[in-house]
């Protein structure tokens, strides 16, 4: 079929297989192109179909020859529908990795599920033994609690008592408008750690230490944001901000678990970027089009890809302790957070409008980064071309 961009609202809900695939094997090549990393072996990635999740897979396997296997929650194709994205990149992905002779095997289903759990488990313990990282990349509005069965939805909302007033951006049409989100109440604040907080990724440490399924030495990440000012009040001061302490808080639990086989569990803070989690956030558009352009300007803009590839180059494999900031975190946020990056976003949002936005932000490579995702307006890739979405994952167990 040919395959066309069909937008509602924040997402896309048509994905094209070759554009994910050429996004993907840009992905390699770049990780490829900076050299080999003495880094993990056997790598469990869960969250590993899309945004900072595939882009550690990619890291991993092509920088690292590690095995790997990913767990995501992605929608096949059927005749006629396409797959999300997640699919054909996972898809893309092993099909590149077994062409390189590369183990890769993946489980798509609900990982906060204990049947999902199990079925991973089982794989690592059949095929590679013992695994040495464990990235931990989910992002999902709702969880299902595998112990009580409540099913827990998440909200992107302040707290306190005041209504949280700002600009936010609509990146399709460029109008730039005011919004106002009423303060999250105490249980919409427990739903969101529930969800995005650290349990799940404690359960999945739990569950493979305990089947002897992590090596000496063996490490674990999860993923965290901050975020300048403007975005403080609704993001990390708002209800995903207090899951997020909750995850940085379960990174010393974890690593206390892991002390008698020398483990260590960290969080890394990463930038801001646009993935189908992000654009779903209300304001970070805004100021992800403003950062976009500030960074390009200063000639340190980065993706997923050199997000990851950075991480595992200048902090978790360099020989010796990464370098944390005063809550044990490590940043590679750093090049975003910087004052000179900071201070200029801050003035331009205030002058932000929709006449002025088109001037002084990057609509068009937050446009473009947006399409990427679900694999449109990708270079090289023939769009008028019938495609089959019918595309199998060979390594799906
Ligand atoms: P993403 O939407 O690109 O990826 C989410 C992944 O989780 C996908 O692989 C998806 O299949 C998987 N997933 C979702 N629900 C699942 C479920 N129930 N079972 C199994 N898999 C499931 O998101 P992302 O932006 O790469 O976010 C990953 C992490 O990075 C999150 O913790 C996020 O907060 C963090 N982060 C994101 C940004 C950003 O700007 N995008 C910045 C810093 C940190
Ligand atoms: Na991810």
């Amino acid at each position: 079929m040919i395959i066309e961009p069909r937008m509602r609202g924040f997402i896309c809900l048509t994905a094209h297989p070759k554009g994910c695939e050429q996004n993907v094997i840009n992905q390699i090549n770049y990780v490829k192109s900076k050299g080999p990393i003495d880094g993990p072996k056997k790598v469990l990635v869960i969250g590993a179909s899309t945004g900072f999740g595939l882009a550690s897979r990619i890291t991993s396997a092509f920088g690292s020859d590690a095995a790997t296997v990913g767990v995501f929650f992605e929608k096949p194709p059927a005749p006629g529908k396409t797959a999300s994205p997640g699919w054909y990149n996972s898809a893309a992905f092993e099909n590149q990795a077994l062409k390189a002779g590369l183990y890769a095997k993946s489980i798509n289903g609900d990982a906060f599920s204990d049947e999902v759990k199990q079925k991973t488990l089982d794989l690592i313990e059949k095929d590679l033994g013992q695994i040495d990282l464990v990235i931990y990349s989910l992002a999902s509005p709702k969880r299902m609690h595998p112990k009580t069965g409540v099913l827990h939805s998440s909200v992107l909302k302040p707290i306190g008592e005041d209504i949280f007033t700002n600009k936010t951006v609509d990146f399709h049409t460029g109008v730039v408008s005011e919004i106002s989100i009423v303060p999250a109440n105490e249980e919409e604040i427990e739903n969101t750690i529930a969800v995005m907080g650290g349990e799940d990724w404690e359960m999945w440490m739990d569950a493979l230490k305990s089947r002897g399924l992590l090596a000496t030495g063996a490490k674990t990440v999860a993923y965290s944001y901050i975020g300048p000012s403007v975005t403080e009040a609704v993001y990390r001061k708002g209800t995903i901000g207090r899951a997020k302490d909750h995850l940085e808080a379960t990174a010393f639990t974890i690593n206390d678990k892991l002390k008698d086989i020398d483990g260590r569990a960290f969080v890394s803070v990463n930038k801001a970027l646009v993935t189908q989690a992000s654009s779903a956030i209300p304001v970070i558009p805004l100021y992800i089009s403003l950062l976009y352009k500030v960074m390009k300007e200063k000639g340190i803009h980065e993706g997923c890809i050199e997000q990851m590839e950075r991480l595992f180059t200048e902090r978790l494999y360099t020989g010796h302790e990464p370098k944390t900031d005063e809550q044990g975190r490590i940043r590679i946020d750093d090049w975003e957070m910087r004052s000179d990056v900071q201070d200029k976003v801050f003035t331009l949002w205030a002058e932000a409008t929709d006449e002025t936005l088109p001037l002084i932000g990057d609509l068009p490579g937050y446009k473009k980064d947006f399409l990427n995702l679900f694999g449109f307006d990708m270079a090289g890739v023939d769009y008028q071309k019938e495609v089959d979405e019918m595309v199998e994952i060979p390594g799906l167990v």
